[in-house]
């Protein structure tokens, strides 16, 4: 029987005990977990609680992307905003994909006011929990910004209808797009490069190649957050889809893959141990030391944030960058290519 057969065959009897976004949970998870070597997608971390020890890790003092990436927008908000509004100083809209609590983002929506006076900020987000925060957080910060917020799966469903037109600034920052391999990560920002308009913006942020130990410090902090951060998955599971894991006989492991230029996350089973998932009426047996794959971090070049950026309909117009070099921020045109016709075109044809 194929995934969907059989998830269909459950929901009858699985409907009634468990929530209604198990059929997406239990699918990756039979998936993940049935595979060899066994995984699970990193977008299960995200659940209430996932999203605030996320937002732990990045107040940690050991994970530096997000205290350079915010020491650059510091630094060059107004440059970036300049560049990204262009010669004609155009009138900004913010889209940002994955909003987290959007502190980062204030220090863009502040320099945008100040330039433009009046700023919509769209923050899309799987969370709930964290797009009332980013409400919540720009709203005191900021009152004079128009917040719309929109809750939407992006990371895994492609199912985001933005509710203007205007000339739009869009965000993906904090090395999110490092979780995708490379060609999710083109599709991802194919599909964003789509939603979009001709001429309209994108700033990415990428976590760049540096020495491995700050690498490997900033996934394996000295208190725990990002082992409680990893774990959590199985926490969720065991909710959600009425799993058995015992959390305690797993171990965070984090690890610097240079043939991939990633940090990959795991899970290790301590030991020999099956887990029971009602939800799937099935059982998954571990071997002592056997690991589930939970997350890559890529960390990119210049060159391949560039050829991530062309092969979606991007083009990359300007880089900022750390002291270091070890973190970037850059700010991509959206462009015409045969696969994206330019819609402004089509507008004025009809
Ligand atoms: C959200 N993402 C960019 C984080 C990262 O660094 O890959 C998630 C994370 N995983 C462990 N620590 C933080």
């Amino acid at each position: 029987m194929n995934v969907s057969a059989f998830l269909e065959s459950l929901s009858s009897q699985a409907t009634a005990t468990f929530p209604p976004q198990t059929s997406a949970v239990a699918q990756a998870v039979l998936q993940g977990l049935s595979a060899n070597p066994k995984y699970l997608p990193s977008w299960l971390f995200y659940d209430a609680e996932g999203s605030r020890l996320f937002e732990a890790i990045t107040r940690l003092p050991e994970y530096y992307l997000t205290h350079l990436e915010q020491s650059i927008f510091v630094r060059h908000a107004e440059c970036m905003i300049a560049v990204a509004a262009g010669l004609k100083r155009e009138h900004l809209s913010v889209l940002e994909l994955g909003a987290g609590s959007a502190s980062k983002t204030i220090i863009l929506l502040r320099a945008l006011i100040a330039r433009q006076g009046r700023v919509t900020y769209i923050p899309v987000d799987v969370s709930e929990a964290a797009l009332q925060w980013a409400r919540r957080n720009v709203h005191s910060a900021l009152p004079e910004v128009q917040v719309q917020p929109i809750r939407s799966e992006f990371t895994h469903e492609r199912s985001l209808h933005l509710p203007e037109k205007d000339r739009k600034l869009a965000l993906y920052i904090g090395s999110s797009i490092g979780n995708f391999d490379s060609a999710e990560a083109v599709e991802l920002l194919r599909w964003l490069r789509a939603q979009l308009k001709h001429g309209d913006a994108l700033l990415l942020g990428t976590d760049m190649v540096k020495p491995v130990p700050p690498m490997l410090a900033a996934y394996n902090d000295a208190a725990g957050i990002t082992a409680a951060f990893n774990k959590n998955i199985l926490v969720r599971i065991n909710r959600e889809l009425g799993a058995n894991f015992a959390v305690e006989a797993f171990q965070h492991r984090a690890i610097w893959n240079p043939a991939e230029s990633r940090i990959e996350m795991h899970l290790d089973s301590t030991r020999n141990q099956t887990v029971h998932v009602a939800a799937l009426n099935r059982s998954f047996d571990f071997r002592a030391g056997e690991s589930i794959h939970t997350e890559n971090s890529r960390k990119f070049t210049l060159e391949s944030v560039e050829e991530i950026l062309e092969k979606s309909g991007f083009e990359l117009e300007r880089s900022w960058f750390d002291e270091n070099f070890w973190f970037g921020v850059h700010l991509a045109r959206a462009v015409e290519t045969a696969a994206m016709p330019d819609e402004d075109a089509e507008e004025q044809a009809a």
